[in-house]
């Protein structure tokens, strides 16, 4: 693994985002995303096969900084989805004074989620659900916190509100997909990104990009560039943004 930016280093893994986890800023929304080079999202309907093990290695890091890790109802569709971490880093986040393993969230679709061997873990106390207001809760209430919209889909101003306010949740890591980054960049709510260029073309027109919608969101805001590093060909990328 090297450093790329802002120094020029060989470094560790382990290195990469150790800084995460003791971070105590202020409220921040994270996204973390996965592409091609060619900026595909998903290969097949699945974004597993993108990223490489030292990939899945970093995601697990950025997790670990977490209080929440938050998917989209599209994505429980396609992928199994573990948001936990290991037990090294369980370790980390008690020592830095936070719930060993980071809350899950999902922005259920219109037919509701179906969790059914989705998520490995499923309590009310580990996993919190929002849903669009004509979903029915019912089905989820013995696995799950639920929230319903009071109309239409779940706002994602609500959401960072309510996990905030309710759950204490400082730092929400979104993981996808497109259409959950597209909602929460579109409100401006997004502080960091966490993006790996992996070293594969997909050359498939018809897979998802990092964006889905077709709404316009503004005009284009700068990014302040945090740190690059690279391994085997793949680059992994932290922007911050600023604050709309
Ligand atoms: N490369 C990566 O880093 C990465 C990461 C994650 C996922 N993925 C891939 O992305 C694909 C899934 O993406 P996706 O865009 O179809 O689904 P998604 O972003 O995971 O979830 C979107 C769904 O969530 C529901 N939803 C609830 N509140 C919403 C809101 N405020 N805004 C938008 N949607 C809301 C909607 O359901 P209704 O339409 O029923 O209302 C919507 O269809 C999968 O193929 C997965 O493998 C890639």
């Amino acid at each position: 693994m090297r450093q790329l930016f802002p120094a020029l280093r060989v470094c560790d893994t382990t290195d990469v985002y150790a800084d995460l986890v003791f971070d105590s800023a202020d409220r921040e929304v994270w996204m973390n995303v996965v592409t091609t080079l060619d900026g595909r999202t998903a290969i097949d309907n699945k974004s597993h096969g993108i990223g490489s093990a030292t990939d899945h290695v970093l995601m697990r890091q950025i997790r670990a900084g977490a209080d929440a890790v938050l998917f989209g109802a599209g994505t429980i569709r396609q992928e199994c989805v573990s948001p936990g971490v290991p037990a090294v880093l369980r370790a980390a986040r008690i020592a830095a004074n936070r719930r060993p393993q980071p809350l899950s969230v999902v922005l259920g679709g219109r037919d509701g989620v179906d969790l059914r061997g989705r998520l490995a873990r499923s309590s009310p106390d580990d996993l919190v659900v929002f849903l669009p207001h004509e979903a029915d809760p019912a089905p989820l209430n013995d696995h799950a916190t639920v929230y319903r919209a009071e109309s239409g889909r779940p706002d994602p101003v609500d959401v960072v509100h309510i996990l905030h306010e309710r759950h204490k949740v400082r730092r929400l890591l979104i993981e996808g997909g497109p259409s959950i980054y597209t909602a929460f960049l579109q409100c401006g709510l997004v502080d960091q990104i966490f993006w790996t260029v992996a070293p594969k073309v997909s050359a498939d027109a018809s897979a998802a990009d990092m964006l889905a919608g077709t709404a316009y969101g503004g005009p284009p805001s700068g990014a302040l560039l945090q740190t690059i590093f690279e391994h085997e060909g793949e680059l992994y990328l932290r922007y911050r943004l600023p604050k709309r």
